[in-house]
């Protein structure tokens, strides 16, 4: 059996990778091991099997042992052993949520509904590096890999709905305290069938703006509001997350040499683990709405594609309607003002699922196959 390496199983991905490796029994599969930087020596997490008590993360020799590696541990953790665990000349795989590596020549973002072919070229080719790709890029080539599959797409416009989740653990916890935060400054009023909607705004507004809103985290209020910035800025005046949309799609799709271009505005939004895109999609040709529906619908078997009606729109495109699940709804398809090549089109995903863990527990069945 293969020995495979878990880091980071506690953090927030890991433990979603960890119930989505027992719900589909792959620990039966292999010989797992765990490695923390901060529980060395303490018993494994329950997988349903005895497993060897946690050895430190930091251990080169130790993780020389191993076939492969899979850490959720985050960059930093990713730069301070990636290079010196390669140096020593092991040659096993290290699948890795975080983004240090993605762009790297000799890695591959894995996305395997939308990539098998070019996962299975790099891995022919000796590719050891296998990197989980952004959740806003991933969750939007699950809703409309169909049209890029058949090369019906000259460019896209996502504009982003982006959930708590995205930038963390603490984030989500301090998105319900801003809640509370909001909702304890109008109880009183609330409560009060006869009291003024302005007076209601009033004391919410002035609860935005008190130095006790918690925003330790986010720095700015979120709950009663928006972010429209998500991670740091580039020369190009794209934030990272906007410039990764076009840099990361195309690496997925290996179209490096002949880009899509891909670029728009991503925003933070008040959900709690599911992303949203509202995308504008320049189409080669002028396709028809029930051709482009039947393409999306059978891309992958996660996508499911929702009719441009009000009722369906409002249940199934939303955070909650996708949350905790596989499925990655598309709609709102409409041709736009602009013309017959222009098309709309709306996705929902669970930025954990297919966002993060899902392409990392699919990644390590490849390799056993
Ligand atoms: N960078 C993403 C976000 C999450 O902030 O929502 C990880 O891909």
């Amino acid at each position: 059996m293969k020995r495979i390496g878990f880091v980071g199983w506690r953090g927030m991905v890991g433990s979603v990778l960890m119930q989505r490796m027992r719900e589909e029994n792959d620990f039966t599969a292999i010989a797992p091991e765990f490695f923390s930087t901060s529980q060395v020596g303490r018993p494994g997490p329950d997988v349903g099997r005895e497993v060897p008590t946690v050895k430190d993360a930091h251990d080169l020799n130790a993780l020389q042992a191993l076939d492969a590696i899979i850490t959720c541990q985050g960059g930093t953790y990713t730069e301070a052993v990636y290079r010196e665990l390669r140096a020593t000349g092991w040659n096993g795989y290290w699948i890795d949520a975080a983004s240090t590596l993605r762009m790297q020549e000799d890695s591959v973002i894995i996305l395997d509904p939308v990539n098998r072919a070019v996962i299975d070229r790099a891995r022919a080719a000796g590719v050891k590096t296998f990197v989980g790709g952004n959740c806003t890029v991933s969750l939007m080539l699950m809703g409309i890999g169909g049209l890029l599959h058949h090369d019906l797409v000259e460019w896209i416009s996502p504009m982003t709905y982006q959930a708590a989740s995205g930038a963390g653990a603490q984030h989500m916890r301090e998105l319900i305290q801003q809640m509370g935060f909001l909702h304890s400054a109008a109880d009183r009023l609330l409560d009060d069938p006869a009291s003024a909607i302005l007076e209601i705004d009033r004391a919410v507004s002035e609860a935005l703006r008190s130095e006790n809103y918690p925003r330790e985290h986010f720095g700015v209020p979120l709950a009663g509001s928006l972010i429209p910035w998500i991670d740091r800025a580039m020369d190009s005046g794209q934030s990272r997350e906007e410039w990764k949309a076009g840099a990361e799609t195309n690496k997925i799709l290996a179209r490096q040499t002949n880009p899509i271009p891909i670029d728009g505005v991503c925003v933070r939004t008040a959900a709690m683990r599911s992303h949203c895109q509202a995308l504008t999609i320049k189409l080669r040709q002028d396709v028809p709405i029930n051709e482009i529906e039947e393409i999306l619908a059978q891309a992958n078997d996660w996508v499911r594609v929702v009719p441009n009606e009000p009722e369906a729109s409002k249940r199934e495109l939303t955070p909650v309607a996708v949350t905790g699940t596989l499925t990655v709804t598309v709609g709102r398809l409409r041709k736009l003002a602009m013309g017959p090549h222009y098309l709309a089109a709306f996705t929902a995903g669970d930025q954990l699922l297919w966002g993060a863990a899902e392409p990392l527990r699919r990644m390590l069945r490849i390799l056993l196959e």
